[in-house]
């Protein structure tokens, strides 16, 4: 038996070490957690996408009553993302999440299936997404999705016809 060790590096900044634009991407993100329809969790996340071409798209989590049928904050800003501006490659995300009055201290991780879908975005448009974790206490860096996500499924995976 042998071992097969999968490194992530998750590069931890202050907030006067990030640069202008990784700070503006991140304040659209504080900002959108204004926008989050969260009268289940009242766990309200906020995601900016930033594309090639400058543009920001955003995105906030929206529940539902039932409750599978809600998405997460990044999900949203990268489909809208997408489905607007299907040429422009994404370049950075930012994710704020807000809980009990305040930002919260520590920065919050992307679930599974945005991670999938984060992937799937990177892949399509063959260039690494900076993700930006906002946390009060200190900011996540991470160089590209694939760091987030070992051992990827990816289209390749699938069946050829
Ligand atoms: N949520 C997100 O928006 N992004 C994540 O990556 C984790 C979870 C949302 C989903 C739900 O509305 C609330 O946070 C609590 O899980």
């Amino acid at each position: 038996m042998k071992d097969l060790c999968i490194t992530t590096t998750i590069h931890r900044y202050q907030w006067d070490e990030l640069s202008e634009q990784q700070q503006t991407l991140i304040e659209e993100a504080k900002r959108m957690t204004r926008n989050s329809y969260s009268p289940y969790s009242h766990f309200r996340v906020g995601a900016a996408v930033r594309l090639k071409n400058g543009t920001i798209v955003r995105g906030s989590n929206q529940e539902n009553a039932a409750y599978p049928s809600g998405l997460c904050a990044e999900r949203t800003a990268l489909f809208a993302a997408n489905a607007n501006y299907p040429d422009q490659p994404v370049e950075a995300l930012a994710i704020a999440c807000y809980a009990e009055g305040r930002f919260t201290s520590e920065p919050g991780a992307p679930c599974a299936g945005c991670r999938q879908v984060m992937l799937e975005t990177e892949h399509r448009y063959r260039q690494p997404i900076q993700v930006l974790l906002y946390g009060q206490d200190v900011t996540y860096v991470i160089d590209s999705v694939d760091e987030l996500v070992p051992l990827g499924f990816f289209a390749e995976d699938l069946p050829k016809h």
